[in-house]
């Protein structure tokens, strides 16, 4: 599947310009959790002499090219994204929409080249612009890469005023490199207690919760081990027993079968051996936050959860549009490696005044823009401010 529309580059092409970009020295910086202030296209297309195919976690949140300007200001409950007389650029989102896709799609080809095989990519975006960028995902990642299209529930409902119903939704589009190859930790969420009262209404003489399954299972078995007849009976007409007959012998003599006054058994499962619920494709937990410091700015608990799902404790981790660093936070937190970039000055005095970010990361400031790169080893915002 292939999207057309002008001035769209070859790979080639794109793989030319990032040669071109002016050259740092980003090796010194690889033990360290890092955050780069500059244009991800570049910063990233220096990434590549050291990170390519090393990354394992790519969580992307870019501008979904709402025809907005992100605004920023210190009274933190006025933080949204309109302008306000007390409030400072954080970033623009204007483009046609040809330009913005040839935007997204260099990054992702330098995004594609820095994941490793067992990567993926999480791209959050919004459903006006998702399903264009669902086609140039199908284009670089391949269409037999795709894992997942999240439903995410971003706010509570909202009154409009337009002839529609509201939007309460944005999309999570989830790709790995190689797929059955990435990592996926299979993180599962626990019973609320409506659902452990639902799910397991019995309690047992010690006070615990428990439920009961039949001990048999659709699908017969001619000749194996649960197939045979136990305590007299054979499972009924096309099942077989859960458990071959010795398990089972097993679990009758620990008391975790319950047998009915029809003496009909049934195995007992307890609450507290329950592993969780898997975690399905539409998420409504994850709301943003009511009052960002930053513009947009993500749920945490939403990219904790990413985190923990899709990459290991020594796994390197990135966000190329960061913003307040939500998902860098998130990362830090679960003791990955960090790496952040947003080529937005606001970005870079929200993260490095945040306490819990500003003793973590080093901050490199990355500008091509004068054919003079200058890089700035720097521990805090104020240090770099004198
Ligand atoms: C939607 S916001 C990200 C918010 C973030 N997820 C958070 O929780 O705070 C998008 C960010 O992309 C940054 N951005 C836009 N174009 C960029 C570029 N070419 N290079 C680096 N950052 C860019 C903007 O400055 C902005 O901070």
């Amino acid at each position: 599947m292939k999207i057309f529309y002008e001035n769209k580059k070859t790979l080639s092409e794109i793989i030319e310009l990032a040669k071109n970009v002016k050259k740092i020295d980003l090796n010194i910086f690889k033990n360290d959790n890092i955050f780069i202030e500059g244009d991800n296209f570049n910063v990233m297309s220096n990434l590549l002499d050291f990170y390519s195919n090393k990354i394992d976690l790519i969580y992307i949140d870019p501008p979904y090219n709402t025809m907005s300007d992100f605004m920023y200001s210190e009274n933190k409950i006025s933080t949204v994204s309109f302008s306000q007389e007390d409030s400072i650029l954080a970033y623009k989102d204007k483009m046609s929409l040809d330009d913005y896709l040839e935007f997204i799609r260099e990054r992702l080809v330098l995004i594609y080249l820095l994941l490793s095989d067992k990567g993926t990519l999480y791209f959050h975006i919004d459903i006006k612009i998702g399903h264009y960028i669902k086609i140039l995902l199908d284009e670089i990642f391949g269409k037999e890469n795709f894992v997942n299209d999240i439903t995410r529930v971003k706010s509570n409902p909202k009154n409009f005023s337009r002839r529609a119903y509201g939007n309460q939704k944005d999309v999570i589009y989830i790709y790995s490199k190689k797929i059955r190859n990435n990592i996926f930790n299979d993180i599962k969420i626990h019973l609320d207690e409506k659902e452990k009262i639902k799910l397991f209404p019995k309690i047992d003489e010690n006070g615990k919760r428990y439920t009961t399954v039949p001990c048999h299972a659709p699908g017969e078995t001619l000749c194996g081990e649960t197939g045979k007849q136990w305590k007299g009976e054979f499972p009924p007409k096309g099942r077989h027993w859960r458990y071959s007959v010795d398990e089972l012998d097993k679990l009758d003599s620990l008391g975790l079968i319950e047998w009915s006054k029809n003496k009909v058994p049934r195995i007992k499962k307890y609450l507290d051996e329950h592993s969780g619920k898997k975690i399905q494709d539409i998420w409504l937990d994850y709301k943003d936050p009511q009052y960002p410091i930053y513009p947009t700015e993500k749920n945490r608990q939403m990219l904790e959860m990413i985190v923990e799902q899709s990459s290991y404790e020594d796994s390197i981790i990135l966000d190329c549009f960061c913003g307040s660093g939500t998902f860098l936070k998130a990362g830090l937190s679960k003791n990955r490696k960090v790496i952040g970039i947003d080529k937005s000055p606001i970005a870079t005095k929200v993260i490095f005044e945040n306490e819990e970010l500003k003793n973590k990361l080093k901050l490199i400031k990355f500008c091509n823009s004068t054919n003079n790169t200058e890089i700035q080893k720097q521990f805090s915002f104020e240090e770099i401010q004198n």
